[in-house]
């Protein structure tokens, strides 16, 4: 067994490195230190409504200025990266509703070897899940999307993997139902949920929780990869 990754940061460029994605797609940008992770061959476009990114050393960035909402609503992303989406990293507002709705978006521009990664997957603790922010690591309540797509879209691959601080879910399969009928009472459902639980639902079985290797990552790659 490999040692795991340092930070997701590490698993993002190995990431990278792995697929060579020719386009990238990443909601929520902050300083830019995720979308500095992408190697220089790829188009990388990020979407943030408050972006504090200046500069980036890439030949090949842009950053829409915009919630992700927005973004799906009024941009085309084909348009904008070139084709579909390789690999998109969701980042942005840390409330479950809204990642499960940019993971559902991004599958409109997905493809089946596409790789969707979902930040903030495994919650720390009760405190820094809340989906009010009261502490500085705030995974916020994105778990719940986790739990959500690994119950109703069994087409999808939906693993996390333990890496630090609030682990990664790792989407793939895409190409198959594009049915979302199930969103809204599923998001009722789980909207009153907290960390208590996630742990009584059992958080490894809940979330497909396995540690976060280099080995790990590179089995839940889709097939034909590099
Ligand atoms: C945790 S930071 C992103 C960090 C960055 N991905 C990294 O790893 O360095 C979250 C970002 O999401 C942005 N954000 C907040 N609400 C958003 C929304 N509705 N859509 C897209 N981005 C949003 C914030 O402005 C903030 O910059």
């Amino acid at each position: 067994m490999t040692a795991p990754y340092e930070t997701y940061l590490h698993m993002l460029v190995d990431l990278h490195r792995l697929l060579g994605p020719t386009r990238y797609l990443e909601i929520g940008v902050n300083e830019g230190h995720s979308l500095a992770c992408a190697g220089s061959d790829t188009r990388l476009v990020g979407v943030d409504p408050a972006p504090l990114v200046g500069s980036l050393d890439h030949p090949d960035w842009s950053v829409v200025e915009a919630t992700s909402e927005a973004f799906f609503r009024e941009w085309d992303v084909v348009d904008l990266l070139g084709g579909p989406v390789d690999l998109a990293f969701v980042d942005g507002l840390h409330h479950f509703e809204v990642a499960l709705a940019d993971v559902l978006s991004i599958e409109h521009y997905a493809h089946p070897g596409t790789v969707v990664l979902v930040h903030d997957a495994l919650p720390i603790d009760k405190p820094t899940s809340e989906r009010d922010r009261v502490s500085v690591v705030w995974s916020g309540d994105v778990w719940k999307a986790v739990v959500l797509l690994r119950r109703h879209r069994p087409d999808l691959t939906v693993t996390t993997l333990d890496v630090a601080p609030t682990g990664m879910a790792v989407i793939t399969g895409f190409g198959g139902s594009t049915d979302e009928s199930w969103v809204r009472p599923a998001v009722e459902d789980l909207m009153d949920a907290d960390y208590a639980d996630l742990v009584a639902m059992g958080v490894d079985r809940s979330l497909g929780v396995r540690p976060g290797t280099p080995e790990v990552l590179a089995g839940l790659l889709p097939v034909g990869s590099p």
